[in-house]
């Protein structure tokens, strides 16, 4: 059929049932996203003789005749579009992903939806910018200064990937072109949440036209590794395997499928026939602790640096200063309360996904969506006996990360498969696999008790946190050791006892997401802060104050504090709410407003390393190379600038090749707020 796309006829025929989408994205447009396929995201936002729609939900062959618009074709003669200039002025983006679907619906409101913009605008979700910025962007504010000749620090540097964002031609994970004898990947998750397989039939499932094969625990190394990327990899206890053949929780692989479409892969997965025998599974972290609860990796041994798998403990923390029990007797009034959290998605609109292949040399390359490449190669190589030279992981730009990119997910098993088949293989996560098989934030469930003097001294902290691992560690210690520690480091009290437990369960997995534990321990300890200054008819501001560490007070072992500005903060915050800044101008809300006080202690215990190199560019200005992975954290935009202030010139000057591991030695990542400071 004939479909004229940004001016261009294409003769095409969409596949019976094809989305637009992906009709789209096969012809080579790949400024449509993919970040849910269920019309409720708007990343994969088109014009349809002008008239925005979702094409994740638009029949392909609607466009029949009919002229359709990406991102890559709204640019005109003049240059980009005015609303893809307003974009890149108000820096309305972050990780990008969701950028070119935003832009076209912006593009086609009218005056009368202008002026109601949450409604005008609800079709098209990021995940990054907390709106603020697409909304400066769509009215027309300006947030950076377009004169590049200004100093690189000390003012508002725009990303460098801005114009390739707004433009669509910044490129994603699986914005390639696809390869000769591709393979596509589906997985096999299970139903139970705790079970031994028996037994996998793949007869059926190879009988599937366009099967090509099936993996399945007997193809799996026998080596456990953790998912969790850090610099040292003995930080997270070795528990898992590509393929288990026991089965923890509720949408764990069992097998995975290689077929010439997705089609043909998920028709494959329904057919292989699994014999399970179901083993007793717990789903509370306090009842996995207790004598006689379901054991589950109590099988594992030393190696595996489980805390104590005879009690499911991933990790335990139990540290104390002082006197509790007396600071809590020499009280005048004490506070004890509960505080849960739940379960939380990172929900970055860019899915997992990785591509796999050999290059000429037999060399093993993964394209993968990742905040780690170089730890991530480390891993592959340790897990299938490569030497480092022999694997490479790259990213181009990456849609969002919060964490949950801190992970190894998908490349072990593509490389597996690409190992095996010697074609390139590709795996993409859906939405709902996001949920059930991609890690959540750590549920918590907290018990804080404050004694306090009558004036509002503290005079013990006491804490209970148990933190719901998962059935599986990754992340899990580093996380309750942050979650235990710093959300008390700010307060000047003698007497302090923290006592937490990350508990396996036969649950999603948790992991690594922003704030690393904090968010949760914080939201427990302040809580039962401004409870106590309830109690006590205190303001909770002067609570802070009578009890926040001061500037030459030790905080931590191995913290020392630079500057010290927490006495400007509260006074400025103070200042703000006192004056209403954010109460709604016409009272159609009602809000409540509240303080919390946090600290995050960012450099990871054991550090971070990274190599960067910086040469002349034959083109003119410098061409920087750095290993960190760009998916809306701005460090991109930060590297720029350093790298332009100790040569004295301009950001723009600056050339930046980054997330390769055959471009540079070693990057740590990009995680814990560390890729400036590294
Ligand atoms: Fe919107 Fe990342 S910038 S999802």
């Amino acid at each position: 059929m004939p479909v004229t796309v940004n001016g261009i006829t294409h003769q095409a025929e969409p596949r019976p049932g094809q989305c637009l989408r992906t009709f789209l994205r096969e012809l080579g447009w790949f400024g449509v996203k993919k970040g849910c396929d269920a019309g409720d995201c708007g990343a994969c936002t088109v014009h349809l003789d002008g008239l925005p729609v979702h094409s994740c939900v638009t029949p392909a062959f609607r466009a029949e005749g009919r002229e359709v618009t990406t991102i890559e074709g709204l640019a005109g003669p003049d240059g980009p579009h005015p609303m893809q200039r307003r974009f890149l002025e108000a820096q309305g983006f972050q990780c990008g992903f969701c950028t070119p679907g935003m832009v076209l619906t912006a593009v086609s409101l009218n005056q009368a939806q202008l002026q109601d913009l949450a409604t005008a605008m609800k079709g098209n979700l990021c995940r990054c910018t907390g709106y603020r910025a697409i909304a400066d962007a769509i009215g027309g504010i300006q947030h950076v200064e377009r004169d590049e000749s200004l100093a690189a620090f000390g003012r508002s540097a725009p990303a460098p990937a801005g114009p390739a964002v707004v433009t669509g031609k910044a490129r994603y994970t699986l914005d390639i072109a696809s390869q000769a004898g591709l393979l596509h990947l589906k997985l096999l998750r299970s139903p139970h949440a705790h079970a031994r397989i028996v037994s996998v039939d793949t007869a059926a499932a190879l009988g599937v036209p366009g099967v090509h094969s099936v993996l399945t625990p007997t193809d799996s190394p026998a080596r456990l590794f953790s998912t969790a990327r850090h610099e040292n990899p003995l930080d997270d206890p070795d528990d898992t395997r590509v393929l288990d053949p026991v089965v923890r929780f509720i949408g764990q692989r069992v097998a995975a499928v290689l077929a010439d479409s997705e089609a043909a892969a998920e028709a494959g997965c329904r057919a292989l026939r699994v014999e399970y025998e179901i083993l007793p599974a717990v789903f509370d972290p306090e009842a996995a602790m207790q004598p006689g609860a379901p054991l589950l990796h109590g099988d594992k041994g030393p190696d595996a640096r489980i805390h104590d798998p005879s009690r499911n403990l991933v990790a335990e923390v139990q540290m104390s200063c002082g006197d509790p029990d007396g600071g809590l007797a020499a009280a005048d009034h004490r506070h004890t309360a509960t505080y849960t959290t739940q379960r939380l998605q990172h929900a970055a609109l860019e899915t997992h996904a990785a591509i796999g292949w050999l290059d000429e040399a037999g060399g093993l390359n993964l394209r993968s969506s990742t905040q780690t490449p170089f730890l991530t190669r480390r891993a592959l190589c340790d897990l299938f006996g490569l030497p480092l030279e022999r694997v490479r992981v790259l990213c181009e730009r990456v849609g969002g990360g919060f964490g949950g990119k801190q992970e190894m997910l998908t490349e072990d098993i593509v490389a597996l498969a690409v190992l095996r088949t010697g074609r390139p293989v590709r795996l993409e996560f859906t939405r709902q696999e996001q949920f059930i098989g991609a890690p959540s934030r750590h549920p918590m469930r907290v018990t804080v008790t404050l004694g306090a003097r009558r004036d509002g001294t503290l005079t013990a902290i006491d804490l209970r946190v148990v933190s719901n691992a998962g059935a599986y560690g990754n992340h899990s210690g580093g996380v309750l050791h942050h979650g235990c520690g710093e959300c008390i480091g700010v307060y000047r009290c003698p007497n302090k006892r923290v006592a937490g437990y990350a508990v396996y369960t036969n649950t999603l997995p948790s992991g690594a997401f922003r704030g690393y534990g904090l968010s949760q321990t914080v939201f427990a300890v302040e809580s039962a802060m401004d409870e106590l200054a309830r109690a006590l008819h205190l303001d909770p501001f002067e609570l802070r104050r009578r009890n926040v560490i001061g500037p030459d007070q030790e905080m931590h072992d191995d913290v020392q504090m630079g500057s010290y500005g927490l006495t400007q903060c509260l006074d400025l915050v103070e200042a703000a709410l006192r004056r209403g800044d954010d109460a709604p101008p016409d009272g159609s809300w009602r809000i409540g407003q509240g303080m919390a006080l946090a600290m995050i202690h960012t450099a990871p215990p054991r550090g971070h390393f990274a190599q960067a190199r910086i040469v002349p560019h034959p083109g003119g200005g410098y061409e920087l190379t750095v290993g960190t992975a760009e998916f809306g954290n701005g460090t991109t935009t930060v590297h720029a600038q350093i790298a332009a202030a100790v040569l004295g010139t301009s950001p723009a000057a600056i050339r930046i090749r980054q997330s390769d591991t055959a471009l540079i030695g070693h990057d740590t990542g990009a995680f814990g707020s560390t890729g400036s400071v590294v």
